[in-house]
C-alpha cells in the first residue's frame, strides 16, 4: 500500500517508524514531515489542512490510505471532504469524520455527549456571553480551584485552573470577550478533580475497538510539574495504576459508553480515540477526549506495539478490527523530549544539532521540530527530538534516554531529568 501520513511532529515520526515497518507498505509519504520522517519515508511540501493540494497528490501519486496525525485536519473535516469527493472515496482515511472530531473540536459537545451516555467526567456549565451570570452563579457554587476551557481547539492553551474566585470571574469574561478568539466564544467551567492522569488510546472501526498502551505524559516545563504547560516533555508506558481493575472499569463505564453513544448517534469514527483520564479515589473520570494520537506518548507508546499498525489500520478501514491482532511488548518505554530553551515561552531555532550518530541503538530518536539544511540538522521548534527507549523497568529506560540525551548537543538545550517520578 502507498500511504500519506499527515503531520509535522514527534507523533508523526513514530507513526512512520511504525508504518515503515509494516511488510504492507509500499512507499510512504509524510507531508509536511521533518527531518526526521524523511529517514521513514519522503517528505511532501504540503500543508496538512491545504485539502485541495492533498487531493492532487492522492491522486497522483496513487495513496491506498490517508493517515491523520494532528486534530486540525480532522477538526476541518478531511474525512469526510474524502467521502464525499468521488475520484477519493474509495480511499479510506485514518481518523474520525468531522462530526466524531467535535469530541476534540468542542468542549461543550464532549461534555454534552458525555452526559448522554452517562460517562464519567466532571460536572460543568457551558457559558456565552448571553448567560455569563449563570456562569458566575455556577462558579460562586463551586469550591477553588476553578477550571475554564475555550470550547474550541486553542493549541493546548485553552484550559486555564484558578485558584480564587474573583480572578475565575474576571478570567471567564476576558475569554468570552475572545481571549482565544472564536475558540472561547464558549466557555465551558469544570469542578475540580484532584488526583493522577494518564492517556488511554483506543482505535476503533466505528463498531469494534482495541486499546493501545496506557502511558502517561509529563505537561509542564519544570521538574516535579512544576511551571508553565509545554505540548509535553516526556512520556512514560506502562502506568502502573491503570492496572488491570482500573482497565477494566475504564473498558466498562467509558469506552465501550463511547463507541456505542457515537454509534447510536450514527457519528462515524474509525481512527484513534484518545481519554485523557484522571483517577479520583480509585475510580476513572474522562478529563477530555481527543481526536488522535498524543504527542509524546506516540513516541512511547509505538515501542510498545509489536503488531502491524497498518494491519490494524486496515482492520479500521474495513471494519474487521476484531479480525485483527493487537499484541503489546511487556517492556517499559519511555519518552524524554528535549527542546530550545526557553520553550513554551520565546525560543530560538535554527540551531545546528550534533551528536545524533552517538546515540546508542537502545534508543530511538524521534524528531519533532528539525529541519535538514545544508548536510545538517537544525532545530526548527520549542520541541526538537523525542527520546524513546526500552527497558526492563522504568529506570532502565529513563537512564538509555538520559545517556543518549547528554550525547546529543544543541545551543541552550533542555530537558526533564525527572520523567516518571510520580509513577
Ligand atoms: P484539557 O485540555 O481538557 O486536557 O486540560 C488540560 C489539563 O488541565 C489536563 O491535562 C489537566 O491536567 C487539567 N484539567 C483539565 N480539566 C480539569 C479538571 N476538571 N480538574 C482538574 N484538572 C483539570
Ligand atoms: N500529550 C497530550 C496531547 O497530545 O494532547
Amino acid at each position: 500500500m502507498n500511504i500519506l501520513l499527515l503531520g509535522a511532529g514527534g507523533r508523526e515520526h513514530a507513526l512512520a517508524w511504525k508504518i515503515r515497518q509494516s511488510p504492507k507498505t509500499t512507499q510512504l509519504f509524510i507531508a509536511p514531515g521533518n527531518a526526521g520522517t524523511a529517514r521513514e519515508g519522503t517528505n511532501v511540501p504540503l500543508k496538512a489542512d491545504d485539502f485541495a493540494a492533498v487531493r492532487d497528490f492522492v491522486l497522483s501519486n496513487q495513496i491506498d490510505m490517508l493517515v491523520v496525525g494532528p486534530e486540525d485536519p480532522l477538526v476541518k473535516g478531511i474525512y469526510d471532504y474524502f467521502r464525499e469527493d468521488t475520484a477519493l472515496a474509495h480511499i479510506p482515511v485514518i481518523g474520525p469524520s468531522k462530526k466524531g472530531a467535535q469530541l476534540e473540536g468542542s468542549k461543550d459537545f464532549a461534555k454534552a455527549f458525555m452526559q448522554r451516555h452517562a460517562i464519567p467526567t466532571a460536572r460543568y456549565k457551558s457559558i456565552t456571553a448571553e448567560n455569563v451570570e449563570e456562569g458566575y452563579a455556577f462558579l460562586e457554587s463551586l469550591p477553588s480551584p476553578y477550571v475554564l476551557k475555550a470550547d474550541g481547539l486553542a493549541a493546548g492553551k485553552g484550559v486555564l485552573i484558578i485558584n480564587d474566585l474573583a480572578t475565575a470571574k474576571k478570567e471567564l469574561g476576558d475569554m468570552l470577550g475572545g481571549m482565544f478568539g472564536e475558540a472561547s466564544r464558549t466557555v465551558v467551567i469544570e469542578e475540580f478533580l484532584d488526583g493522577i492522569e494518564c492517556s488511554v488510546f483506543v482505535l476503533t472501526d466505528g463498531e469494534h475497538y482495541k486499546v493501545l498502551p496506557v502511558a502517561k505524559d509529563y505537561k509542564r516545563i519544570g521538574e516535579g510539574d512544576t511551571g508553565l504547560n509545554t505540548g509535553g516533555m516526556g512520556a512514560v508506558s506502562p502506568v502502573p495504576f491503570a492496572d488491570k481493575a482500573f482497565m477494566a472499569k475504564v473498558d466498562e463505564r467509558i469506552i465501550r459508553p463511547t463507541i456505542e453513544g457515537l454509534q447510536s448517534e450514527g457519528i462515524v469514527y474509525k481512527g484513534f480515540i484518545f481519554l485523557g483520564l484522571i483517577k479520583v479515589k480509585g475510580e476513572p473520570v474522562v478529563i477530555e477526549y481527543n481526536c488522535r494520537m498524543g504527542d509524546p506518548e506516540t513516541e512511547a507508546v509505538m515501542l510498545r506495539l509489536r503488531s502491524d499498525l497498518l494491519d490494524l489500520f486496515e482492520g479500521v478501514a474495513e471494519g474487521n478490527l476484531h479480525l485483527r491482532t493487537l499484541e503489546t511488548d511487556p517492556r517499559t518505554t519511555v519518552t524524554v523530549m528535549l527542546v530550545s530553551g526557553g520553550y513554551p515561552e520565546a525560543y530560538e531555532k535554527s540551531k545546528v544539532i550534533s551528536g545524533l550518530d552517538k546515540v546508542p541503538p537502545t534508543s530511538i530518536v524521534f524528531h519533532a521540530g528539525t529541519k535538514a539544511e545544508g548536510g545538517q540538522i537544525l532545530t526548527a521548534g520549542g520541541r526538537v527530538l523525542a527520546i524513546s527507549s526500552y527497558g526492563q523497568d522504568k529506570a532502565e529506560a529513563l537512564a538509555q534516554s538520559y545517556t543518549a540525551a547528554k550525547a546529543i548537543a544543541f545551543d541552550k538545550k533542555y530537558y526533564r531529568k525527572d520523567i516518571g517520578f510520580d509513577l
